[in-house]
């Protein structure tokens, strides 16, 4: 079944498998949401079944909940697991300090509180994810409908200031009509091309009236998983400091590989 995997799904698949080695028993772990956070779950829900885990999920979005409770993960909320041991997701960009884009699925927000109430973050993306400096991706940036417009224009107004080399903001939409996020809010995406100060921009698009939530995710990742189609995978430790190399091989269940939601 893998043999019909594109490459880069291969990456995130191995990504993914590789990162939930991490996982023990009694763990409380933060799933994360998008499709290499889909291989994620699915690959915990095998060791569930297959190997008895016992673990506690925290989802990130009612996505990854739905996907979760059907491949049999025991989930629960952020408030009754209080703290968790890891958690793993995905990420837009990553550079390297390990500083992320998040939120081209539109769950910046409930991300970024999960992975901050965590022991220790663990990203999973394929190559395609690294850059030199982020930007590239628009960055999200979750704000409240109401004068959300206002809100818009107070970015773009902010963005003159600020190191970055784009100032465009655009509403996200779901078809005809706005993208809601899981809290109700819209997404603002900011097409800045690079970003020259991501911890500065990060705290001062948080101080804007309007605003909940930004994508850049500073000093919040511990460790990146990268997925190769071929199978490699590179682990590299920001604490740490280490860089490692391992190999999988796609030999999977039947069932891991069907129906894949995202
Ligand atoms: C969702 C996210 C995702 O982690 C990010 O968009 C990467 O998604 P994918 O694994 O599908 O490339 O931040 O809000």
């Amino acid at each position: 079944m893998t043999g019909d995997l594109s490459p880069i799904d291969k990456a995130k698949f191995v990504a993914a498998k590789r990162a939930a080695d991490f996982i023990e028993d009694g763990m409380r772990v933060g799933l994360g949401t998008g499709s290499t956070a889909a291989w994620l779950v699915r690959c915990i829900g095998e060791m569930v079944r297959d190997d008895g885990l016992k673990i506690k999920g925290v989802p990130t979005s009612t996505r990854t909940a739905e996907l979760a409770r059907d491949v049999g993960i025991d989930v629960i909320s952020l408030d009754e697991a209080r703290w968790l041991d890891l958690t793993i997701d995905g990420a837009d960009e990553f550079d390297g300090d390990l500083n992320l884009i998040k939120g081209g699925g539109g769950a910046l927000l409930q991300e970024k509180i999960v992975a901050t109430a965590s022991d220790r973050m663990i990203v999973i993306a394929d190559i395609g994810k690294e850059v030199e400096s982020l930007g590239a991706f628009p960055l999200p940036v979750e704000v409240i409908p109401f004068g959300w417009q206002t809100t818009q224009a107070l970015i773009e107004e902010t963005l003159i200031s600020m190191d970055v080399l784009g100032r465009q903001a655009s509403l996200r939409m779901n078809g005809e009509v706005p993208f809601i996020t899981d809290e109700g809010n819209h997404i603002l995406d900011l097409h800045l091309n690079r970003i020259g100060n991501p911890r500065q921009l990060a705290m001062v698009l948080n101080q804007m009236p309007g605003v909940v939530e930004n994508g850049l995710f500073i000093d919040i990742c511990d460790t990146v998983v990268i997925g190769f189609g071929d199978g490699r995978v590179e682990l590299r430790d920001i604490n740490e400091g280490t860089v490692t190399h391992d190999r999988l091989d796609f030999v999977e269940s039947e069932n891991l590989f069907t129906d894949l939601a995202e």
